[in-house]
């Protein structure tokens, strides 16, 4: 798999880390028996000079193994972390839909966020604990226990179990009430965000107070769970201060006892001191390094699930055909029936329909009806059953992704814009040139609006496309979508927020262009799709009328009352 890819490349660096920081510990335990030893030698009122070096060169070498021990781990960490995102952010786009509408953005968000920050600090910051924890704990202990004196060794370790169980069982608390402040927390975060963004309707709708008092609401649970926190913590700390105090008073009790009798220097208790506060502390980290590693380990399993899902999109798929086919948006619709994974009853009814290469599709019906769930089947947004949608004669699910996308040119019925400059918004990555980019805004009668700015093309937009109207808006993804001179081009209700005057020039640049071009207009408009040579009546996921605009008006059915509606209105002719 991907990570094992990442561990084989990174194995040694991580390796020589590990090597390193043992050497460390190692190193760490010689200072309490040479300070030791350097305080007899001064009882005796001998010379130090040698110990002083000896702690000196040992102080700066494990100074320089730090340095290189940490580079190692914590850069490979860094670096995991750094592929991790990638991966996730790669594999999210590369899913269906259907992921989006059950687990929101929220939960691609917490993976690529959260996740991936426990399992760096797992295998960063866990497996250093748990090295010094192996290492300083063992070996000190066996120091103490057979180099010094076994009894004051037990006797001083005495408290440390129980340390362990009280910091254990209290640090799942802190971890359980630390959990729910940052739960609380990001539901503070997306709550202000959601209603920054929409201010415009809090103001229209005088909701200032009552949202102000929500807010309040969901502020007080964010303290409440943080005060919650502080409280285990104000039980938790001074326990974990205690301990070792606990640990060293017993020591230097019964130690002090030792050397009245002779059994021990004072510079074995000075040593004894020195390891017991090598081990206090990795015991003391336990009850939190199990915690890291088990979160760490939830986190990489959910990371793993993700990553593994096999991608519905396969990102190397060119198409099963051996022979390459040129789409040219010959469309056949068999009996196709959908339901979105997530709804109860299906959204699209046995559609069964030919679009003849370089025609023009007029769709309209009443909202609900199933046209843009239509559009999106074409683009297999969402899985599709095989046998059902064909273009230039081939089945979609054998066509690859790349191939059938690239053929066409989409503008879905919310613009999607995003925060770059209007040209980089309709070239989207390509490298199309200026001329390319203006003939395509023209064609979208978009070009005069842009030029009208002082910036033009170059002026930034806002999250979504703000800083623009909303018909400029769908007419920049319009010029997005036709300068790809798509095969198959479809339009989702872009002439909704345009006047009569743009919008009969769009439809007008848009026959210009159509030589060639399988159009699908899905509109509420009559006026804008009367011209086609097919429209289709959409009712509840159903075909229910399809002709030319004369035959849909003599047959006197839904798109007659449609086009009488807006006759009366003025709105058609
Ligand atoms: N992601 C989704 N998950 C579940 N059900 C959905 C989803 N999107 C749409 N639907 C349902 O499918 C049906 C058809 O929706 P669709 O968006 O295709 O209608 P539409 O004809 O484009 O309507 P409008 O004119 O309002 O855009 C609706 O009943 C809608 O509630
Ligand atoms: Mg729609």
């Amino acid at each position: 798999m991907i990570i094992r890819e990442f561990l084989m490349r990174h194995w040694p660096l991580y390796g020589l880390g590990i090597t390193l920081l043992i050497i460390t510990d190692l190193l760490s335990i010689l200072i309490p028996r040479t300070i030791g030893r350097a305080i007899d030698i001064i009882g005796g009122n001998g010379d130090v000079t040698d110990s002083l070096w000896f702690l000196a060169t040992i102080a700066a070498t494990m100074a320089v193994l730090r340095f290189f021990y940490r580079e190692c781990i914590m850069g490979t960490t860094r670096r995991l972390e750094y592929f991790l995102r990638n991966q996730i952010f790669r594999q999210a786009l590369y899913l269906p839909m259907s992921i989006y509408d059950e687990a929101g953005p929220g939960k691609l968000m917490a993976l690529t966020v959260n996740d991936v920050t426990s399992v760096r600090v797992a295998v960063g910051l866990g497996i250093m604990l748990l090295v010094d924890a192996g290492i300083m704990g063992v070996v000190s202990f066996t120091m103490m226990f057979r180099s010094i004196d076994p009894t004051l060794t037990l006797v001083s370790v005495l408290p440390l179990p129980l340390v362990f169980i009280a910091t254990a069982v209290l640090g799942r608390v802190v971890h359980e009430r630390f959990r729910r402040v940052q739960e609380k927390f990001s539901v503070l975060t997306e709550f202000t965000q959601e209603l920054f963004g929409g201010v415009k309707v809090v103001k229209a709708f005088g909701a200032e107070e009552i949202l102000t008092a929500r807010f309040a609401d969901v502020n007080r649970d964010n303290m409440t769970a943080n005060l919650a926190l502080a409280e285990i913590q104000a039980v938790y700390i001074p326990i974990t201060h205690v301990a070792p105090l606990t640990c060293y008073a017993l020591a230097l009790g019964f130690g002090g006892r030792l050397i009245i009798e002779n059994r021990i220097s004072v510079g074995d208790l000075a040593a004894f001191t020195g390891y017991l506060g090598l081990i206090i502390w990795p015991v003391m980290g336990l009850g939190y390094l199990i915690n890291i590693v088990q979160r760490g380990r939830a986190s990489w399993l959910r990371i793993r699930d993700f990553l593994t899902i096999l991608p519905y999109e396969n990102r190397s798929e060119v198409g099963d055909s051996s022979t390459p086919l040129i789409l040219n948006g010959d469309i056949e619709l068999r009996d196709l029936t959908f339901q979105y994974p997530l709804a109860s009853v299906p959204s699209l009814r046995g559609i069964s329909l030919r679009i003849p290469a370089g025609s023009t599709v007029g769709i309209v019906g009443r909202t609900g009806s199933g046209k843009t769930t239509l559009l999106r089947l074409l683009l297999r947004l969402y899985p599709v059953p095989d046998g059902k949608i064909f273009m230039s004669g081939e089945d979609i699910n054998r066509l690859g992704f790349v191939r059938l996308r690239s053929a066409i040119g989409y503008v879905p019925q919310d613009a999607a814009l995003f925060s770059a400059t209007i040209g980089e918004n309709i070239t989207f990555g390509q490298p199309y040139d200026r001329q390319a980019v203006r003939d395509a805004a023209r064609l979208a009668v978009v070009r005069e609006d842009i030029d009208a700015r002082a910036e033009g093309f170059a002026s930034r937009l806002g999250e979504k496309g703000t800083r623009l109207s909303g018909g400029q808006q769908q007419r920049v993804a319009v010029a997005r979508a036709l300068i790809r001179r798509p095969a198959l081009l479809l339009l989702d209700d872009v002439f909704s927020a345009l006047d009569y005057r743009t919008q009969a020039e769009l439809i007008d640049n848009l026959h210009e262009i159509e030589a060639g071009r399988t159009t699908l207009i899905v509109s509420q408009r009559v006026a804008a799709v009367k011209h086609a040579p097919i429209i289709l009546v959409m009712d509840e996921g159903k075909i229910a009328e399809m002709g030319t605009h004369d035959e849909l008006i003599d047959a006197g059915g839904l798109y007659y009352r449609l086009y009488e509606q807006q006759l009366a209105a003025g709105e058609v002719s």
